[in-house]
């Protein structure tokens, strides 16, 4: 057998609603379509009047083995299996590729063409792989639109990085059809946290002093990273709040940017609705500056003064919202361990945090790292390792406290 061969998930009996929207992307779906199949999946494509402008509908035809449905309003497809049938009839709703238009068109539960009447019609699972430019992608009315879908539930795969159709370089093309399929099996799989939503932050956050200077700090966000890709692993349906890295998304993770305390602030209330695991892993400015010049600030005078204000405390608050949520925290400090962190614990009313030593070369901006984790009545210590496989035992401690939790009387 080629090693490079990908195993094949079992998506026997699984019926997906595949519906394809207008975008270069769409072409890709022709191999989604053959590899939901090869999984053992019954596909009905749905295509969107944009989609066929792509592709043709006869491409799905013949490769899902079904009339692909195009239009609300066609009799003979209607007497067939009405559009309120065929809301009810998958076990998933998977839009890929997700143009921009139909993302913003679900998130205003418009309802002018078949694909987004299904989705407004149906009470089953929605997953959407958004590929459009990466400007479009970026763009704060896409990002607030994904925003409102995964507070609803939406799943977001991807969208993924690299070169564009367009001749770009950045975030927005649609993840590959094998790593789509890779989600959809996750979500219909057995991990410990399979039907579970979980919220991760990263990343540092940028606090304006002008348009042009920001007080930011060293984090690099490889932990937070590391974390929501050892979450999804774990079958969690994961998003990725995150401030200014790097770092490319991981595969099946929803990751929606955030810069000041205040942004990651609302989108953490935001996404927490409707989770039930939150890992507060960014490194939060604890201040912002007091009024933001609106000019760049000259430097006339010999000294300089900034007055700082105390930022919210995403966590807690986060936390205030919901009591039942899982709120994972993470303590840096530089002195005082296992007393600063239990002080955390205790004060946010967390379920679990994970303390690590920084400063002085220690942590930030590192490949490795090491944690003491504490939570009420127990504590466990994970040595020395690589931030991917700390990462990943701390995934499944976050599992095994969090069912602990749910088990334990209220
Ligand atoms: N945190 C947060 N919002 C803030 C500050 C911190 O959500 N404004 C979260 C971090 O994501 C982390 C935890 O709180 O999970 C602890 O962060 P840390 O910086 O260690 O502690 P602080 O609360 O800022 O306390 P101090 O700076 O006094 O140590």
């Amino acid at each position: 057998m080629n090693a490079a061969t990908p195993t094949v998930p079992n998506l026997a009996e699984r019926r997906i609603v595949l519906g394809v929207t207008g975008g270069i992307a769409a072409y890709k779906a022709a191999d989604l379509t053959r590899r939901l199949l090869e999984a053992g999946a019954e596909v009905q494509v749905v295509m969107t009047a944009g989609a066929q402008e792509f592709v043709t509908p006869l491409t799905f035809q013949a490769l899902s083995g079904r009339p692909v449905r195009t239009s609300l309003l066609d009799p003979a497809a209607e007497a067939a299996m009405g559009h309120i049938e065929l809301a009810r009839w998958p076990d998933l709703i998977l839009i890929a590729p997700a143009s921009a238009d139909v993302i913003a068109r679900l998130a205003h539960g418009l309802a002018d063409d078949l694909l987004s009447t299904l989705c407004l019609a149906t009470d089953k699972p929605i997953a959407i792989a958004p590929a459009m430019n990466r400007l479009m992608w970026a763009n704060p009315a896409t990002q607030a639109n994904v925003a409102t879908l995964v507070a609803r539930g939406v799943q977001v795969i991807g969208p993924g990085a690299g070169a564009q159709a367009c001749g770009e370089i950045g975030d927005g093309r649609m993840t590959e059809p094998l790593q789509i399929r890779e989600a959809v099996a996750q979500r219909f799989g057995h991990g410990p946290l399979s039907g579970v939503k979980a919220v991760v932050t990263a990343g540092p956050t940028r606090e304006p002093i002008d348009p042009v200077r920001f007080i930011t700090n060293r984090s690099s966000g490889k932990m937070g990273y590391a974390l929501a890709a050892a979450l999804r692993a774990l079958g969690a349906e994961v998003t990725l709040l995150s401030g200014p890295t790097s770092l490319a998304t991981p595969a099946g993770v929803t990751r929606i940017d955030i810069e000041t305390a205040q942004e990651l602030l609302d989108a953490a209330l935001q996404t927490a609705r409707g989770a039930q695991i939150f890992v507060g892993a960014a490194a939060v400015a604890d201040y912002r500056v007091d009024g933001v010049a609106d000019e760049k600030i000259k430097k006339n005078d010999a000294t300089l003064q900034l007055t700082l204000h105390r930022n919210p405390d995403v966590i807690s608050a986060v936390r205030e919202q919901d009591a039942r949520l899982f709120v994972a925290g993470f303590a840096a400090e530089t002195e005082k361990l296992e007393e600063h962190a239990r002080g955390k614990l205790t004060r946010k009313k967390l379920d679990l945090i994970a303390a690590n030593w920084v400063g002085r070369g220690r942590a930030f901006d590192r490949d490795d790292n090491a944690l003491s984790v504490y939570w009420p009545g127990g504590g466990r210590e994970l040595p020395h390792a690589s931030k991917t496989e700390i990462a990943r035992q701390l995934a499944a401690l976050i599992a095994e406290r969090f069912h602990a939790r749910a088990a334990a009387p209220a």
